[in-house]
């Protein structure tokens, strides 16, 4: 049986010393990349704990909001991931892990109200109910990064009604409404009816609000439509288009708006209203 390596044996816990040896000590590590990882972040901690001369009460407040955070409240509320979004963690995680060309979309970060039940639809159908919004005519074109179309990708897109709730957030959802599915055409093409999205506050009833609220920021989001962008032998693009103008375009409360992502809405017109049985006054995109 092969012995495994035994961490250094420590002398001296002093203060001085304890940074470079919180991690070694009894650490019998194999996978180097998880070591590396922790070993990098104690040592910001420490360091950060230093800077800023951190009190035993101060930190006796940061364990207690850490432990409110990790109590769910409903079962669509994670508030660590939540945490992660208002510091602006996700989204740096994802652009990390995830870097874009210069001339692909760029991706942002994916949210808590994306489900896995949205019906698959075709080029032309509605994704929203009756009454959930104003009515919106969605049509794009999938292209690789040469420009070629992408045909046969599923496109799953979902976003909040006209009073800024997802589906998922009333306690008699029976079905997926505002999301669906629809295929890319052999051309790249697809279009789909939805409905116009409205800048919304995420949840801030929890411990994450109560953050927000002492530190005086807003917890809005700008308006969105969330895209889910899927082909095999393809990167999956996770990514959302917020509208240019709102007015919290400047200031999302989980920092996903990039300029590359912003759309300008226009009107239907006369043709495309009567091929899609719309008013020439409804929403395009
Ligand atoms: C969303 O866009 O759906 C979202 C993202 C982060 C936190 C809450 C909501
Ligand atoms: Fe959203």
């Amino acid at each position: 049986m092969p012995v495994p390596p035994k961490g250094p044996e420590i002398s001296d816990m002093s203060d001085e010393t304890i940074t470079e040896n919180t991690i070694l000590v009894n650490s019998q590590h194999k996978n180097m990349r998880l070591f590396f990882v922790l070993n990098t972040l104690v040592q910001h901690l420490h360091d950060f704990a230093r800077e800023v001369r951190l009190t035993t009460e101060e930190w006796e407040e940061g364990i207690k909001f850490l432990t409110d955070c990790g109590h769910i409240t409903t079962d669509i509320r994670q508030e660590f991931v939540l945490l992660s979004d208002v510091l602006g963690l996700s989204v740096l995680v994802d652009g990390i892990s995830h870097p874009k060309p210069e001339n692909a979309t760029s991706g942002t970060l994916l949210g808590p109200f994306h489900t896995h039940d949205a019906e698959e639809k075709e080029q032309g159908d509605s994704i929203v109910s009756e009454g959930k919004g104003e009515p919106l005519l969605i049509e794009g074109k999938l292209t690789d990064t040469n420009g070629d179309p992408i045909a046969n990708a599923t496109i799953d897109l979902w976003h909040c009604d006209k009073d800024g709730f997802y589906d998922t957030q009333y306690e008699n959802r029976d079905h997926a409404d505002l999301r669906g599915i629809v295929r890319t055409a052999e051309d790249g093409s697809f279009v789909i009816k939805a409905s116009k999205p409205v800048p919304y506050p995420i949840p801030s009833d929890g411990p994450v609000g109560k953050l927000l609220k002492i530190i005086n920021r807003h917890p809005y989001r700008p308006a969105h439509i969330h895209f889910i962008i899927e082909k095999p032998g393809y990167d999956r693009l996770i990514t959302a288009l917020y509208e240019k103008g709102d007015p919290f375009e400047k200031s999302d409360a989980v920092f996903g708006v990039k300029s590359k992502l912003l759309y300008t809405l226009d009107k239907v017109g006369e043709e495309k209203a009567s091929k899609y049985n719309m008013d020439k006054d409804d929403w395009y995109l």
